[in-house]
């Protein structure tokens, strides 16, 4: 994935991307780096471990520089070490390169470079060594940026410098990058958050794109030499929230944070949702896209929509293309993302070109947000944690008052959103934190857990598992309780544990199974609306008729994070993990 920034003008580049790499960190944080321009050419300082050990570690905040470029990488091509930290460097060490995307072409190109010295495993190195080639032969340092970008395949944006040039160069195609433009000098991101502190004003770069920022100016070329004629937006959204306020990690402040955020929806212009229902009826299928835990409020908002006689099926991009044959005009597709980078989800808009396009959202400034045809903005606020969580909660309710706006049950929809706003709160009681405490007391020493649920608790169940794997390290299966029996049951024995996950809907079937899983001396930790005698824990979820579900989540978000600190992880930054995906 990797995180990039790059300022170059009149002021000290230093603090402003010191500020700014932390912002991108969420990109991956397997290591950091960066390079500036000095009067002794371009010095490069980079380093394995997270972003602030690397400023830290080289006291980059006491560096200055008006032209510089940092970077934050998560690992593709080679290993997490400090010869593969961005920025990397041709022969000479005269040019310095930092990237985002994968070189799919790289070992062929490797090859046609063996008069270089490669010093890095990455896939980038080849353009640093094109580059170099190029310049070799004269031109100019866009122009030989321009011939990488035409001899290097797959989705590959990059930023180029040189030793003694004040213009820093960056090629857009496929990873995200934007432009800021300030009063004093001008930046290139792969996101806004890094920069929105210091200037609103923005060009969103498209693929193809030539950049060159010098101290005094910008231009924005295509690749047969025309000025591009971006327009300039100006950003709405406020990123600047970046403390914990008290909460020892962003994790637990924003699994906090929602009863607040649904009491707003409550209060909210729903406008855009009736809107979307009218859309919704006049479609044959709909499609629910979205990854990881998008995913699984995919899979939610299908479930509800069939419940309400809407045919709808969740897919997960990568497997769009098997789809693409039976995909018709006439079919809507809901795109759900809370970054609204996600690479898999961009690279499928091809095959969706013609169709109607709906997305569940929480960035306005974001790639998706720009290429559906409705955005419909969750408005959860900046999510900093690694592990989605109140934004899985806020898109799944979006999704199901959708679903029940286009089956003419707005009211009923309405009435349920205002009893969860209201029952939330005894959620958030102690008799149910220290059941959760309990559950988490055990678990942290288990090596695997199962989560069962059925129908809309199955997809609780995937969520439930996926955040614990994430965050603690745990081995998580989520298992739909009805197919235990055909299989999975043999790896019930003494003292094995599962988090079932029980609604009223399922009550019945679901202990009949649950049954056979205590039959076998397992353990079961009920996460219901009531008690059963199947249960060892019983952690009592309040009800909220259609948006009962959403109780049972914050539950399992709450004991993954339990679980996380009390085997000393940090839930904010999981090993091998980004917050967004942005490569394919
Ligand atoms: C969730 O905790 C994960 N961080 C991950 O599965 C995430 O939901 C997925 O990568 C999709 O991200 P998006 O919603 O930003 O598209």
């Amino acid at each position: 994935m990797c995180g990039i920034i790059a300022y170059n003008g009149r002021d000290d580049a230093m603090p402003y991307l010191v500020d700014g790499i932390r912002n991108l960190e969420y990109r991956g944080y397997d290591s950091c780096g960066c390079a500036f321009q000095s009067t002794n050419g371009i010095q490069v300082r980079k380093d394995v471990g997270r972003v602030d050990d690397v400023i830290r570690k080289y006291q980059l905040d006491g560096e200055h520089s008006n032209t510089a470029m940092f970077h934050t990488r998560w690992a593709t091509n080679g290993p997490v070490s400090v010869k593969n930290a961005h920025p990397i460097s041709d022969c000479t060490g005269e040019i310095a390169v930092v990237h985002n995307g994968i070189v799919e072409n790289w070992a062929e190109l490797k090859e046609s470079l063996s008069m270089h010295k490669f010093r890095s495993d990455t896939d980038t190195e080849v353009i640093a060594h094109i580059v170099e080639d190029r310049l070799n032969k004269g031109g100019t340092l866009r122009e030989a940026a321009k011939y990488a970008y035409k001899n290097i395949k797959g989705a590959s944006s990059f930023l180029v410098m040189k030793s003694g040039s004040d213009e820093i160069v960056a090629v857009k195609h496929g990873s995200p990058l934007v432009l800021g433009l300030s009063k004093n000098g001008h930046f290139i991101s792969s996101d806004i958050p890094s920069f929105s502190a210091y200037t609103n004003k923005v060009i969103y770069l498209h693929d193809g794109d030539l950049v060159s920022i010098t101290k005094s100016g910008y231009s924005i070329m295509n690749m047969a030499h025309v000025k591009a004629a971006h327009k300039i937006s100006y950003i709405k959204t406020d990123y600047t929230e970046n403390d914990r306020s008290g909460f020892k990690h962003f994790m637990i402040k924003e699994i906090m944070e929602q009863p607040r955020l649904i009491k707003q929806i409550v209060k909210s212009d729903i406008s855009a949702l009736e809107k979307s229902a009218s859309v919704l009826n006049q479609s044959k299928t709909v499609y629910l896209v979205g990854a990881g835990t998008s995913f699984h409020v995919a899979l939610i908002g299908a479930h509800n929509m069939r419940l309400n006689g809407i045919n709808a099926i969740a897919i997960q991009p990568q497997d769009a293309k098997d789809y693409s044959k039976v995909f018709k005009k006439d079919d809507v597709f809901i795109i759900v993302s809370q970054s609204g980078e996600t690479a898999d989800i961009i690279s499928m808009l091809p095959l969706i070109k013609e169709n109607k396009k709906l997305g569940i959202l929480n960035s306005a400034e974001s790639t998706l947000a720009r290429a559906v045809d409705i955005p419909i903005f969750i408005n959860a606020g900046h999510e900093k944690g690694v592990a989605a969580t109140k934004t899985f909660t806020l898109s799944s309710i979006y999704l199901v008052l959708l679903s029940m706006f286009a089956s003419g049950n707005k009211e009923a929809a309405l009435r349920d959103l205002r009893l969860l706003s209201l029952n939330i709160y005894n959620l958030f009681v102690p008799s149910v934190l220290s059941s959760v405490s309990k559950a988490a007391s055990i678990l942290k020493k288990k090596t695997d857990v199962f989560y069962l649920g059925k129908g809309l608790d199955y997809a609780i169940a995937l969520e439930g598992a996926l955040k614990m794997k994430e965050v603690s390290y745990l081995h998580a299966e989520a298992i739909d309780t009805a197919t235990f029996r055909h299989g999975p049951l043999a790896l019930i024995s003494n003292g094995a544990f599962a988090v079932s996950i029980v609604s009223r809907e399922t009550k019945q079937d679901a202990i009949r199974n649950l049954r056979e899983v205590k039959a076998r001396k397992g353990k079961i930790i009920g996460i219901s609306y009531e008690n059963s005698d199947v249960f060892d824990i019983f952690i009592k979820v309040p009800e909220a008729g259609n948006f009962s579900f959403i109780q049972q989540a914050i539950v399992t978000q709450l004991l993954s994070y339990k679980v996380s600190v009390l085997r000393g992880i940090d839930p904010d930054h999981p090993r091998n993990l980004a917050k967004s995906v942005t490569v394919k």
